[in-house]
């Protein structure tokens, strides 16, 4: 029941339509017993500012999540990140303070490296090849060099951006061992598809699956489908595998924990 208590959060997108995180972040605060609602708005580009401008104002607004194409340009207005969000220059999540201060973090690596662990995969000593520089594949390349990861390599189709963001991880965490590299599997313990590459069933594979290990440990991001056809070919060939959908469920909790820090309703 929303009454005029319920702290009110929300997903800034455009499209808003398809995301799924009302569902998913809605259930879990019935399920924690908080008192609180997520719903969607439909935000373009160009409306950013005014909307922002009228959500600081807001005094119930607890925060909200934040998606595609906006995860750069609010990072950018937020007072304050989380270190994750200023090492990548991106946000997925503000929290709204209740003078009004956004606060913003990124969750999509430590939900990706979070999951991995839950399933009981540990990173250290582990040599990582990361497939994908994208938005997601950047958070996760933070976040493997933060976890002790002995190696990450990284691998992209256009190679400047696995450059790029090479020497990014570099400067922001100058122990770690990355480089950019090729998308072969030889050397590596943990394979990582963060490219968009699986998502359609004509796709091509984000690498030469013959070229896999029974010993090496195949993870997907993407979620739908949940059983993508490298995890097929992966499986196929004897290697563990490791869902997408893990990564969301992290995310979920890291997500919550952040927002509703510092809220009346706060659930540890
Ligand atoms: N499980 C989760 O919680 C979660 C969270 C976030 C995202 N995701 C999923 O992760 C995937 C990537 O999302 P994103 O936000 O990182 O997207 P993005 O920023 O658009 O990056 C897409 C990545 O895929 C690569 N790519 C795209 N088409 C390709 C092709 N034909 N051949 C080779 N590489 C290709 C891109 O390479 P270039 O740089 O060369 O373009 C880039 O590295 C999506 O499927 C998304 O649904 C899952």
């Amino acid at each position: 029941m929303i009454t005029g208590n319920t702290r009110l959060y929300a997903i800034l997108a455009d499209p808003v339509a398809q995301v799924r995180t009302p569902q998913v972040i809605n259930a879990w605060f019935r399920e924690h017993q908080v008192d609180a609602v997520l719903v969607p708005m439909h935000v373009p580009a160009g409306d950013l500012d005014a909307v922002l401008d009228a959500l600081r104002r807001m005094r119930n607004l607890g925060g909200f999540i934040v998606t595609v194409p906006h995860k750069t340009a609010i990072a950018e207005r937020c007072d304050e990140l989380g270190p994750a969000g200023q090492a990548i220059g991106s946000v997925n999540t503000v929290r709204r303070t209740a003078d009004g201060r956004l606060v913003g973090e990124m969750f999509d690596g430590a939900g990706f490296v979070s999951g991995l662990q839950t399933q009981g995969h540990d990173l250290a000593h582990k040599r990582v090849l990361l497939l994908g520089a994208g938005g997601a594949g950047s958070a996760i390349a933070f976040a493997l060099a933060q976890a002790g990861a002995a190696s990450v390599t990284v691998a992209n189709r256009t190679p400047a951006r696995a450059h790029a963001l090479v020497e990014r991880v570099r400067k922001a965490l100058p122990q770690a061992t990355i480089e950019a590299g090729a998308p072969e599997p030889e050397g590596h313990d943990i394979i990582v598809n963060a490219t968009s590459l699986g998502m359609r069933a004509e796709d091509a594979l984000p690498l030469d699956v013959e070229r896999l290990a029974p010993d090496m440990l195949v993870a997907e991001i993407i979620m739908k489908p949940e059983q993508t056809r490298l995890l097929d070919e992966a499986q196929r060939r004897g290697c563990p595998i490791h869902h997408g959908r893990h990564m969301l469920d992290r995310q979920v909790a890291l997500m919550t924990q952040f927002l509703l820090q510092g809220q009346p309703e706060a659930v540890n």
